[in-house]
């Protein structure tokens, strides 16, 4: 009786196994388990300098505060979001049209280049008030309890540079990798896309989905003390 039980129980386990995956695969990418990146940054650079270098910076710091920096970002994170404006799983932006005519060799080395550049970011031209800061620099350490917020430094590093599994060579951690660096990143562009998981626009993979639910318990106001707060981080204490 028992085993016949667990025959039944393993049936349906698998009734289960064979249609919910498959369902699920065509509905979000899951970047739990993914290969490294691997690329030729010197042919990273050479096509950065002619196509990117206006909007992200000679140097991978951008000019404009809508617009991220790219130095030093994990390259795993940064070839899954150039994937993403191929495929148009990212909102329509200047990037949509860019990344089309573009090989995946050329999506992988551009990774690898910028994740080699200098994270030297200065801080914004203008410093927000005190208060802001300091309600930022509060939510991205400690959360806020009472609403639900996790704190972001869990996953983003107490630096801001990271989760902190994301330098380990275990293949099971390259999902780490997938986790931007947030330190010193534009003000607006980090607002924009806060405001993107929250208002459901981001569900495409897994990393999608954890932080549609953190971003679903911020309030505006939370979303640019933090927003303000991770651009004056490389400001001198
Ligand atoms: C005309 C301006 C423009 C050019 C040129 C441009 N970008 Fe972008 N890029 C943007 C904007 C704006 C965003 C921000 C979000 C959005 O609107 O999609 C962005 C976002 C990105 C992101 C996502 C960063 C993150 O933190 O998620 C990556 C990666 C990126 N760009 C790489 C590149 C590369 C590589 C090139 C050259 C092949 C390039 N960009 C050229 C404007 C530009
Ligand atoms: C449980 C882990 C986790 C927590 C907690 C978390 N994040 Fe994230 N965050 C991620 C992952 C994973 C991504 C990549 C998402 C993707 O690829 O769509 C991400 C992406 C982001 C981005 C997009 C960066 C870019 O360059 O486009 C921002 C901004 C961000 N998080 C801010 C925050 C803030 C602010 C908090 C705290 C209120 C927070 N995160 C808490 C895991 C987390």
């Amino acid at each position: 009786m028992k085993t016949l039980g667990l025959f039944a129980f393993q049936g349906l386990a698998l009734a289960l196994l064979g249609s919910a995956p498959a369902a699920r695969a065509a509905d979000y990418v899951d970047l739990r388990r993914i290969e490294p990146v691997q690329g030729d940054a010197a042919a990273g650079a050479e096509k950065a300098a002619t196509l990117c270098f206006t909007c992200h910076g000679a140097n991978g710091v951008s000019p404009v505060p809508l617009f991220p920096n790219l130095a030093g970002q994990h390259a795993d994170y940064l070839y899954q979001e150039l994937l993403r404006y191929k495929s148009g799983t990212l909102p329509e932006s200047p990037m949509t049209a860019l990344v089309q005519p573009l090989e995946d060799a050329d999506l992988r080395n551009l990774a690898v280049h910028y994740a080699g550049l200098a994270l030297d970011v200065p801080p914004p031209a203008a410093a927000a008030e005190p208060a802001i800061l300091d309600r930022g620099g509060t939510l991205y350490r400690d959360g806020d309890p009472a609403r639900g917020v996790p704190p972001c430094q869990g996953c983003h590093g107490a630096d801001a540079k990271g989760h902190v599994l994301a330098a380990s060579e275990a293949s099971r951690d390259t999902q780490y990798r997938t986790y931007p660096l947030l330190y010193g990143q534009q003000a607006q562009y980090v607002a924009t896309r806060l405001r993107d998981y929250r208002s459901g626009k981001l569900v495409h993979t897994s990393n999608d989905f954890i932080m549609r639910d953190v971003a679903s318990r911020l309030d505006d106001a939370s979303i640019d003390a933090i927003a303000a707060w991770l651009a004056a981080l490389p400001a001198p204490r």
